[in-house]
């Protein structure tokens, strides 16, 4: 699985042939340069939800329930479950919570919409926790997230993110439930693996987590093309004749057009 916000990552990852695309409220952070996923809304989710349905073609889709959109009333669950299904074009919906989100993970299976449950480190609930930490490192944590697996299961859920968890912990889990389990900073024991798609391209500024390994240098080539780019600007090398259009000579070329002439962009 990995998270992606718009069309052409929804397709690139598509097309190297990842079984699940998870809209990540992540977004919060890597898109909107948030420092938590705490503001991000339905609006938002729901508009890079069409984007990325627009961009996939085979993919499972997956978009995360956005903090206070299900922890007020199973009614409001329901309602904004529904949108990302019918106006997002998502498969399924994430729940971050074990024990304390059974009650909104079983409503919105019973009505038919497929939940993916998250436990460890869920981070809608960052201050709670103290930060962005590694759970369950300890006897009762280890329990209790025993215990959170147990009941996401037990509520309907068809498979669970377990997210900053001792890799031991993660096996233990993952060889009690009889839904698949996708990892992220949980070790490599669990039945899938996640990661924020940015992360995997290496397409970001500062350090990252222990967990990512990043497959690409999307960020050190762009700025690498782009400090070309600037300097052949700079030096009149770009554009050059073969960018460039030409008059017919009979006919003379509309000076502006609405439609791109090669790509059919505007
Ligand atoms: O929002 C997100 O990207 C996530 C993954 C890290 C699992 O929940």
């Amino acid at each position: 699985m990995v998270t992606a916000y718009d069309a052409m990552f929804a397709a690139l990852f598509d097309e190297a042939g990842v079984d699940i695309i998870l809209v990540g409220d992540s977004l919060g952070m890597v898109i909107q340069g948030h420092s938590t996923t705490l503001p991000v809304t339905m609006n938002d989710m729901l508009y890079h939800c069409r984007a990325v349905t627009r961009g996939a073609q085979r993919c499972h889709l997956v978009a995360d329930m956005p903090f206070m959109s299900y922890q007020v009333s199973l009614t409001d669950a329901l309602y904004n479950a529904g949108r990302l299904l019918a106006e997002g074009g998502m498969h399924a919906v994430k729940v971050e919570g074990g024990q304390r989100s059974v009650e909104v993970i079983s409503g919105l299976t019973r009505m038919g919409i497929p939940v993916m449950g998250h436990i460890g480190l869920t981070p809608q609930s960052v201050h709670a926790l103290g930060g962005f930490r590694v759970q369950g490192t300890g006897p009762e944590g280890h329990d209790a997230l025993l215990a959170d697996a147990r009941a996401v299961q037990e509520a309907g859920a068809y498979a669970v993110v377990l997210e900053s968890l001792p890799s031991q912990l993660s096996k233990k889990i993952t060889a009690a439930l009889s839904i698949p389990t996708i990892g992220i900073g949980a070790g490599p024991d669990c039945n899938g693996q996640v990661l924020v798609g940015y992360d995997l391209l290496g397409l970001s500024s500062g350090p990252v987590p222990r967990f990512v390994k990043p497959y690409a240098s999307f960020y050190a080539d762009g700025i690498e093309a782009t400090a070309r780019f600037a300097d052949e600007v700079r030096h009149g090398t770009f554009p050059g004749s073969e960018h460039c259009y030409a008059c017919k000579e009979t006919s003379p070329q509309p000076i502006t057009s609405v439609a791109h002439p090669d790509s059919g962009r505007d």
